[in-house]
C-alpha cells in the first residue's frame, strides 16, 4: 500500500518535473541567453511585418529585391533558432518551426524569380505557422 502510494508520488513529482520544464524550455533555450520573446520582438515581428508589407508593391530594382531575400532569409533562419538549444517541447511546435522554415523557403524562391505575385502567395503560407505555434504555446 505504502509503496503503491509512494510510486504514484514519484509518477506524479516526474509529470510535475516534466511539464515544468517544458513551461521554461518555450520561454527559453537551455544555454543561450535569447529568450523567445527577444526572438519574436526583435528578429520574428520586424523581419515578418516589413516584408509582409514591403510584398504589397512589387519591387522596382534590384536593391529592393535584395531587401526582400534579406527578411526572408532572416525568417527562415528563426525557425533553426526556434529548434536549437533544447528549446522545442513538442510536436506542435517542430510543425510550427517547419512550417515557418518550409514556408519562407518558398517565399525566397519567388523572391529569386522576382515573382511578387508569387512571394505574396507564399508568405501567407510561412504566416500560417505563426498562428499555429502560438495557438498551443503563446500564454
Ligand atoms: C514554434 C513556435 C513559434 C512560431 C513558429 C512563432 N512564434 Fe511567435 N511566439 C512564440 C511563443 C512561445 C511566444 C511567447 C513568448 C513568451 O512570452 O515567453 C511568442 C510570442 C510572439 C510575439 C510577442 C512578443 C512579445 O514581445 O511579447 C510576437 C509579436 C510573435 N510571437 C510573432 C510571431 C510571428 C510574426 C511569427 C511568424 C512569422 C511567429 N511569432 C512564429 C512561439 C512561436
Amino acid at each position: 500500500m505504502l509503496k503503491k502510494f509512494l510510486s504514484l508520488t514519484l509518477v506524479l513529482g516526474l509529470i510535475t518535473a516534466v511539464s515544468m520544464g517544458a513551461a521554461v524550455q518555450i520561454k527559453k533555450g537551455k544555454t543561450r541567453p535569447l529568450t523567445t520573446k527577444q526572438l519574436m520582438s526583435g528578429l520574428v515581428k520586424p523581419q515578418c511585418g516589413g516584408l509582409g508589407e514591403a510584398l504589397k508593391t512589387a519591387p522596382t530594382d534590384d536593391a529592393g529585391w535584395a531587401a526582400l531575400a534579406t527578411q526572408a532569409a532572416l525568417l527562415n533562419e528563426a525557425s533553426y533558432i526556434l529548434m536549437d538549444d533544447g528549446r522545442c517541447p513538442d510536436a506542435d511546435w517542430a510543425a510550427a518551426a517547419t512550417a515557418l522554415r518550409e514556408g519562407t523557403a518558398a517565399v525566397l524562391t519567388k523572391i529569386e524569380a522576382k515573382d511578387a505575385a508569387g512571394a505574396q502567395e507564399a508568405f501567407k503560407g510561412a504566416t500560417a505557422s505563426c498562428a499555429a505555434c502560438h495557438k498551443a504555446h503563446k500564454k
